[in-house]
């Protein structure tokens, strides 16, 4: 019963054209840095949280707008307190976690925590199963910016729920309400809001009902760091372009540049197809190890502001004439979207190394006229009707068609 009304209300919503969450929230990709890709449970600590803040302002990445400082999974103690309170593990956060809130505000950054909507998170830490208003509360009164919702221990048909349940009992929009409303009702209250990101590892189609849920989503199981994982989830992304926009966007997940599992072309081609899909851009590296070329990639200011164009549009594949049909789970070479004052073209030597090249007149949103260009890795640039780059293999070219 409770299901069918939870449809019935995204039903509404979407056919009223109105996302519950509609609160100003997530209007453009959030980008920052998150504790699990760096050093898992050990690395939600305030230790790590205040490190990687004043890496962001020394390294300029605050100036390029990488914001949240996240915390995942294991920054609590096992057990709540007496009245249900969720604690901070002392020996990770010796004032609290307010006192860091406070010094990452302070420096003009924002700061998120990990919950997770069953009885524990998957690293087995208290979940906010049945007290999502009181941990809601909590979050406010610490000053929290950002929580990332995760789906494990979740209503399972099996007994004792497992860490990841195959059988679920109902489908997870059903999991994630209860939190979404806590979140909604708080967020019409204060003015430093959550921005609400659900990590049911894109289960039962998450981007078709995300936007009613939350601020981002994730549309896909993790990324391992590896270049199965870039072809797995950035090939993905293709085909659900749609439902992003402002407010709420496909969140391909974290970042693994720098990542020993991937080479240079693999890392600028992560990154390079992350922006064009308007992926959240969330760092997950120490940026006490990362390397010059590393940076470079990271600190691109040519495709960070095209992944935060306000239109907030998703590019997605495109077919020219003669080109292949896409292969299923490869990287398509041809992607495009518009941009607020252009078009972006994405060429990826996903599968092949070789001299890629397209006239503009089959660009969905370019006509058969000469345009400006400019390409964000080279930084070449120029102006005709047509483009040609010769790729080597997992690399990219990202480039920028001037529409003003
Ligand atoms: C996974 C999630 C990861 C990370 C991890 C923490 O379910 O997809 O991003 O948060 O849990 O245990």
């Amino acid at each position: 019963m409770k299901y069918s009304q939870d449809i019935l209300f995204s039903a509404i919503l979407l056919a009223s054209g109105t996302a519950a969450l509609k609160d100003g929230v997530g209007l453009k990709p959030h980008m920052g840095w998150s504790s699990w890709n760096v050093a898992q449970c050990n690395a939600a600590s305030a230790r790590y949280a205040l490190d990687t803040a004043n890496k962001f302002i020394s390294l300029g990445l605050k100036d390029l707008g990488y914001q949240y400082i996240n915390i995942d999974d294991c920054w609590s103690t096992k057990n709540r307190d007496g009245s249900g309170k969720l604690v901070p593990d002392p020996s990770k956060w010796p004032n609290g976690i307010k006192a860091v809130v406070d010094q990452i505000h302070g420096m003009g950054l924002k700061f998120g925590l990990y919950g997770c909507a069953g009885t524990q998170t998957c690293a087995g830490y208290p979940g906010s199963e049945g007290r999502e208003k009181s941990d809601v509360a909590q979050l406010v009164s610490w000053g929290v910016d950002f929580w990332k919702y995760d789906n494990c221990y979740t209503p399972c048909r099996q007994n004792p729920r497992p860490q990841t349940c195959q059988n679920p009992t109902a489908n997870t929009t059903q999991f994630y309400a209860p939190m979404r409303d806590a979140i909604v009702a708080a967020n019409a209250k204060e003015t430093n809001k959550l921005h609400f990101n659900l990590c049911n590892w894109g289960r039962d189609q998450v981007w078709t009902w995300g936007a009613n849920y939350g601020h981002s989503w994730r549309m896909s199981v993790d990324n391992w760091g590896d270049w199965a994982s870039v072809e797995r989830i950035g090939s993905s992304a293709a085909g659900i372009h749609q439902y992003s926009a402002p407010g709420g966007f496909n969140d391909l997940d974290m970042l693994y540049i720098g990542s020993s599992k991937i080479n240079e072309n693999q890392s600028k081609l992560h990154f390079g197809l992350w922006a064009i899909t308007k992926s959240p851009l969330v760092l997950g590296l120490d940026l006490n190890k990362i390397s010059s070329s590393h940076l470079a990639i990271i600190k691109n200011k040519g495709l960070i502001d095209i992944n935060q164009d306000p239109l907030g549009k998703a590019a997605t594949t495109f077919r020219p004439p003669g080109a292949a049909a896409p292969a299923q789970g490869k990287i398509y070479p041809y992607w495009a979207g518009p941009l607020s004052d252009g078009v972006v073209i994405g060429l990826c030597a996903g599968t092949s190394a070789g001299k890629y090249s397209v006239n503009f007149k089959d660009v969905p949103g370019l006509s058969d006229r000469t345009y400006t260009w400019k390409e964000m890795f080279t930084g070449q640039s120029g102006s005709g009707t047509s483009i040609s780059f010769d790729i080597s293999l997992h690399d990219m070219r990202v480039i920028k068609v001037s529409t003003t």
